[in-house]
Parts: C-alpha cells; structure tokens; sequence
C-alpha cells in the first residue's frame, strides 16, 4: 500500500516528504480553505515543486462542460496533477470524456459500492471512499475498500483504490489488510503511525544502558 498525504498545508508537505514515504497527496476545496489559501494552482504548483507523485486537484463545477473545462486547466499545471471530481451524473461524465482525453482523474466522495464500479467503468484512474465519514454514521467504511478491492480484482478494473478521510492509525492498519492500493492520510495520523510507546522506552533504555557503562 502506497502512502499519500490529504492536506494542502506546504508545512505538513515540505516535513512529510523528508522521511522519503509519501508517493503522492490529495486536496480538496476544503483543505485548501483551512490554509487561507485562494489560488489554487499556486498552492498545487507549490507541492509539485515538493512530491514527485500524484497530486489531486479537485474541480468546483457541477455541470459536465464546466467539470471537463476546468480539469483541462488544472492537468495543464503539471504532469503530476490529477483531477478529482465528485461522483454524479454529471461527474461520471466528465470523467469518461477525460479518460478518453488521457486525463487521470480521482472520482471523490465515493460511499457505494454501485458508485465505485461506475467510477471505475468510467475510467476513473483513482477512486476515493471516505473511510472516516461512513464510520461518523454507522456504516462500515472499512468494508466498503475491502468490497472495492475484491470486486476490481474480480473484473480486472485498473482503477486504483484509495482509503480516504482516514481519521486514526487503526484506519492505515484496516485499509493495508483490506488491500488498499493507497492509504491517504492527515499529517496528523502520519505521525501516530511513526509512534509507539515500547520503541520510545526502549531508546530510553539503550541510552541510559550505554550511558552507565560509558561513564565507567
Ligand atoms: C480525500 O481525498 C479527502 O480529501 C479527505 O480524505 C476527506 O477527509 P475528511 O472526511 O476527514 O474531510
């Protein structure tokens, strides 16, 4: 399973990219207004410059022509750039003509199975079910990408799944067992994952082991 960060903070990014892990990053219209940020191709420029990956972009139109015009903008930015677009009618439209254009496209908030396999009918390069917003209202996240996965191996669809709104390390854990292609996870819970409280002691302990017999 490849790691993407979902997060347009270039902080978080710039950090992140240091430990060498993270393949690609997701954004979204909300993550970008969390940084105050209105230019969105100055903040994806900005990660391009950072990760050498995919880098969704998410498109604000609800009409097919508007959705395929502004994907046609935001793929001019960079070769990396990927174009997100929610799934509708609308959406799935769009994402057919730009997989007829070779425009890679992340068919977003995605919370059925049924919308999955139309993303990926569509041609949706990446497909994107929100884990942590099915859990928020009783569902199953988890077992939505467990479906996913079997169902796109079964018929050889190469649309890639991608384990989205992940709220906790447990989600990272689930979303690799369940064979996610792609885990994309807040800084935040990138850093839970580093974390665990026997690794701590034990440095701890060798330190002041090899501090004793340092001293004599
Ligand atoms: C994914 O592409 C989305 O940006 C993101 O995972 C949404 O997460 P949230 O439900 O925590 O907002």
């Amino acid at each position: 399973m490849r790691i993407f960060l979902d997060t347009a903070n270039i902080n978080e990014i710039r950090q992140a990219a240091k430990l060498g892990i993270i393949s690609g990053v997701t954004t979204n219209p909300s993550l970008v207004a969390k940084e105050n940020r209105c230019d969105l191709r100055d903040v994806i420029r900005e990660i391009t410059s950072i990760i050498n990956g995919p880098i969704s972009a998410e498109v604000l139109s609800s009409d097919p022509r508007g959705m395929i015009e502004e994907a046609q903008q935001i793929s001019s930015w960079s070769p990396n750039v990927v174009v997100k677009i929610p799934i509708s009618a609308a959406g799935l439209e769009a994402i057919s003509a730009l997989c007829l254009r070779g425009i890679k496209t992340n068919m977003t908030l995605c919370f059925s199975l049924n919308q999955a396999i139309l993303g990926a009918l569509a041609g949706a390069t990446y497909v994107s079910p929100f884990v942590g917003r099915l859990d928020d209202i009783g569902h199953d996240g988890m077992a939505l990408i467990a479906e996913m996965v079997k169902v796109f191996r079964q018929y050889g669809f190469p649309s890639q799944v991608i384990a989205a709104s992940i709220r906790h390390p447990l989600h990272c854990v689930a979303a690799a067992r369940a064979g996610a292609h792609i885990a994309t996870v807040p800084y935040r819970v990138l850093m839970q994952m580093i974390d665990h409280p026997l690794t701590e002691r034990g440095i701890s302990l060798f330190a002041a082991d090899w501090q004793r017999i340092a001293r004599g």
